[in-house]
């Protein structure tokens, strides 16, 4: 490898802050522009290097330096607020190392497997710890990709049923292992380099059917966490899909990680520090994206993270 280079790991990257220095691809033996300093890389864009199994991207040796400050500088904490506990931030890297693993593998199948044991004991330093406003923050400053969601979405699940009074073990682990697996299928969607957004967006359509479908051949997974996979782009107005279907046809379990996605997602793209940004994606919960919830479930969510933030 040509030494002028030096790599630099995809989790380096800080989504949707303006870069300090030049990015390059390693394309066909080549090294190759991709981003000049001051353009941003957004949350979709990071999310296609993750789906493409590309683990690197490159920057002048001499640049090095400037880019790990870069980087340093913006990695997530907030100041004044008590750091996650050891226990909770082990897990919870755990969790995220093994669904890295089942993104960037082409048999995805033993590292399910792997997942499902991380996302139990997540689940259970969740259940230990109840959450305090702190904790919620601090996870949703990582927010870089699909990895980050999964653990997001899960661990806020987890967290929304508890408020709501499910106290059952075995039903916050469905919940906690369908909020980590939800998005699942999108590892085998396949993405081509000429592909424009419009046509990613098409073909992730077919996200919950081809995670259940990976899902199906595992005896291990419970068919409640099959049924959140296969569901949670279903909407209670029935606008969504696979299946359109309606209100109470969509299993309960999954209409509170539905909450929790779409939450998560609009944290990803709304702009402002960490507190404007959940002031909005809660607002914008409330009112735009209203018809799409279990009103019941929506209302509760809301006090829920009202009280949480
Ligand atoms: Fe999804
Ligand atoms: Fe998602």
């Amino acid at each position: 490898m040509n030494k002028k280079y030096a790599g630099c790991d995809l989790n380096e990257i800080i989504v949707g802050e303006p870069l300090p220095t030049t990015l390059y691809l390693f394309i066909n033996s080549k090294f190759i522009t991709y981003r000049t300093p001051g353009d941003i890389i957004d949350r979709n864009t990071y999310i296609r290097f993750e789906l493409k199994k590309v683990k690197n991207l490159y920057i002048k040796q001499e640049d090095l330096e400037k880019f790990k400050l870069w980087s340093k500088k913006h990695t997530p904490e907030l100041p004044g607020l008590p750091p996650e506990t050891q226990d909770f931030q082990e897990s919870r890297q755990a969790t995220q190392r093994k669904m890295l693993d089942i993104f960037q593998s082409n048999h995805p199948d033993k590292a399910i497997t792997l997942a499902m044991g991380a996302s139990k004991k997540l689940v259970f330093e969740v259940i230990k710890f109840p959450y305090t406003a702190h904790n919620l923050t601090l996870l949703q400053l990582y927010s870089r990709g699909a990895v980050d969601h999964s653990v997001n979405v899960s661990v806020l699940s987890v967290y929304i049923a508890m408020q709501m009074g499910y106290s059952h073990a075995v039903t916050l682990q469905h919940i906690g292992a369908g909020g980590l697996l939800h998005d699942v299928g999108k590892s085998k969607v396949l993405i081509k380099d000429e592909d424009t957004e419009e046509i990613v967006r098409d073909k992730m359509i077919e996200h919950p059917m081809l995670g259940a479908a990976l899902l199906e051949g595992q005896e291990k997974i419970p068919n409640e966490v099959r049924t959140i996979v296969s569901q949670h782009h279903e909407c209670f107005d029935g606008s969504g899909y696979p299946n359109r279907l309606r209100g109470n046809a969509i299993y309960d379990l999954t209409r509170i990680v539905s909450i929790a996605n779409v939450f998560d997602d609009l944290m990803g793209e709304v702009r402002g520090t960490i507190y404007e940004r959940q002031k909005e994606a809660i607002e914008l919960l409330d009112t735009n994206y209203y018809n799409l919830f279990d009103p019941e479930k929506l209302d509760k969510s809301i006090k829920i993270l009202k009280k949480g933030f």
